[in-house]
């Protein structure tokens, strides 16, 4: 269900996508991105479903044949997986009983096993089961590991959740216009940080 002053103000005249009117609004929604995301990092908008950014992401961070860890937990966690094969990415997958938690020890033992580990990958909120995964300890763990970033599906977990991603160190955080935020589908967003951006430069 959409909120009704957002179906009225869908419903007033289109603003030309190049006039300075909506230069202005995409400014103040720049802003707003990052206030939502608790970043200081520039939040990417995407003209896409959520999977759409969950694939911009996989294809920009990672090459095919680099190695990543999923959080396999429910319908969304199999998703990363999904995108990951199509990209030839070699993917490790940490099982978890649907409606269970990740246990962070498992991430730190997988990554001490393997550190060519390039990305692990979770969601905050894994809405097929309802769980909500312990991002913030994971990220502690993946900042021990210089090239290694964490990447948090929040699609339904901003603003839902607290997520401050700059002060919890997530790498990559993802999101989508159609959960919390009660707007309709069609825009998704993403933000990086340094460190994940070293990555995209170094895959490209
Ligand atoms: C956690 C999570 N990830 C990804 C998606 C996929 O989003 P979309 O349907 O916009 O592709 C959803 C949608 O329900 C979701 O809840």
């Amino acid at each position: 269900m959409l909120p009704q002053d957002i179906m009225l103000k869908m419903a007033e005249p289109i603003i030309h996508h190049r006039e300075p009117e909506y230069k202005a609004i995409f400014q103040e929604v720049r802003e707003g991105l990052r206030y939502l995301f608790q970043t200081k990092n520039e939040v990417l908008v995407f003209t896409s479903s959520g999977t759409g950014a969950m694939e911009g992401t996989v294809s920009n961070l990672l090459h095919s044949g680099d190695k990543a860890l999923v959080v396999r937990g429910g319908k969304f966690g199999e998703r990363w997986e999904e995108i990951c094969r199509v990209y030839g990415i070699e993917v490790k997958c940490i099982d978890v009983e649907w409606g269970e938690v990740v246990d962070p020890n498992v991430i730190e033992e997988s990554l001490k096993e393997d550190p060519a580990i390039r990305a692990v990958f979770t969601q905050a909120t894994e809405t097929s089961t309802g769980v909500i995964h312990p991002i913030r300890e994971m990220a502690e763990i993946t900042g021990r590991y210089e090239e290694t970033v964490i990447v948090v599906d929040a699609i339904t977990g901003i603003k839902a959740l607290d997520i401050p991603m700059d002060a919890w160190n997530l790498d990559v955080v993802v999101s989508g216009s159609q959960k919390a935020l009660m707007l309709p589908p069609g825009l998704s967003f993403v933000a990086l940080s340094e460190k994940a951006w070293n990555l995209v430069h170094c895959s490209n």
